[in-house]
């Protein structure tokens, strides 16, 4: 399991459809997932699970993180989409993601479905890492006991099934509702789970921006959790996927200046014999919190290849 993987995006594939699967391998995205879930209907599911274990195990992926999300724990259908998943291709699958989590319930549920299978099928103990969605009040609510859950290596935002879930007022992810003017509605749950990801240890992410056609919209609302420091968005369409790598990619700017940050940094605290605690860049006084913003960026720069 590794929490730290690039996951600037990825990439929602239907897993009924065997075109769509197909062109997810030649997309520059960090991570894609095959959906049971809401992109899957419930006569296809069946036929879904095959045609997913069939695809990670012809494998051709290129490095990038290989997730499946399974249906909702209110459902009939979780544990044979975990048990077919795995049982066929668990040493092909890096994660998987479990939507509608509102109880660290749901994922120690899932951790112990794992450990079972990993052990009756000889793989990897612990290997596959669990992504919750939090998307509904009751998993916000929760959403520190989730976030320190078993496995868990990212949280990720459910903004559509979320706003449900409140009754928000507005149809379209990512856009204010209208009547509310005194700011942005989506700031509370961005934060909570960026908050409460920090805290574990773990990444967030955020969720679609269902207008594929919009890239204008798609880079004003990721640019907003990119902003506030979450590492990756998912995306729906070949269109969304320039976009948002260059979204939770540092600028080029921040990245060299990172860099300089952390060589200056050490040093001149190295020249003083570990004497020193600040430094100076040119104009700008540097201190140990400067050398730990500067790892942040620069760490996200290295993952994307700057
Ligand atoms: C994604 O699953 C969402 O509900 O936005
Ligand atoms: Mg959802």
């Amino acid at each position: 399991m590794d929490g730290r993987r690039a996951r600037r995006s990825c990439l929602a594939v239907p897993g009924s459809s065997a075109k769509m699967i197909d062109k997810a391998r030649g997309l520059a995205v960090d991570q894609f997932f095959l959906d049971l879930e809401d992109a899957v209907a419930p006569l296809a599911k069946a036929e879904a699970r095959d045609r997913i274990v069939g695809a990670l195990n012809e494998g051709g992926w290129d490095g990038k993180v290989r997730s499946v999300r399974v249906n909702a724990l209110d459902t009939e259908w979780t544990y044979r989409d975990v048990v077919t998943v795995v049982e066929g291709a668990g040493a092909e699958l890096d994660t998987i993601i479990l939507p509608k989590v509102s109880t660290p319930d749901h994922v120690r549920w899932l951790d112990l479905t794992l450990t079972q299978i990993e052990r009756a099928m000889g793989l990897e103990p612990g290997r596959i890492g669990i992504e919750p969605q939090i998307e509904d009040a009751r998993g916000l609510v929760e959403i520190d006991a989730i976030a320190a859950a078993p496995r868990v290596e990212a949280l990720i935002y459910g903004p559509a099934d979320f706003m449900a879930s409140v009754n928000m007022r507005s149809l379209v992810v990512g856009h204010q509702p209208p009547g509310y003017d005194v700011g942005d509605a989506y700031h509370y749950a961005l934060f909570r789970i960026l908050t409460a990801a920090r805290a574990a240890e773990v990444q967030a992410i955020d969720g679609p921006y269902l207008q594929i056609k919009d890239v204008d919209g798609l880079r004003a609302v990721g640019g907003r959790s990119a902003a506030l420091g979450f590492d990756g968005k998912w995306v729906l369409h070949p269109a969304q996927v320039d976009a948002v790598n260059e979204l939770f990619s540092p600028r080029q700017e921040d990245y060299d200046h990172a860099e300089n940050i952390l060589d200056a940094y050490e040093w001149h605290t190295s020249a003083a014999g570990g004497k020193r605690g600040a430094a100076m860049l040119g104009d700008e006084m540097i201190d140990e919190a400067s050398r730990k913003m500067a790892l942040v960026i620069s760490g996200k720069g290295r993952a994307a290849g700057m």
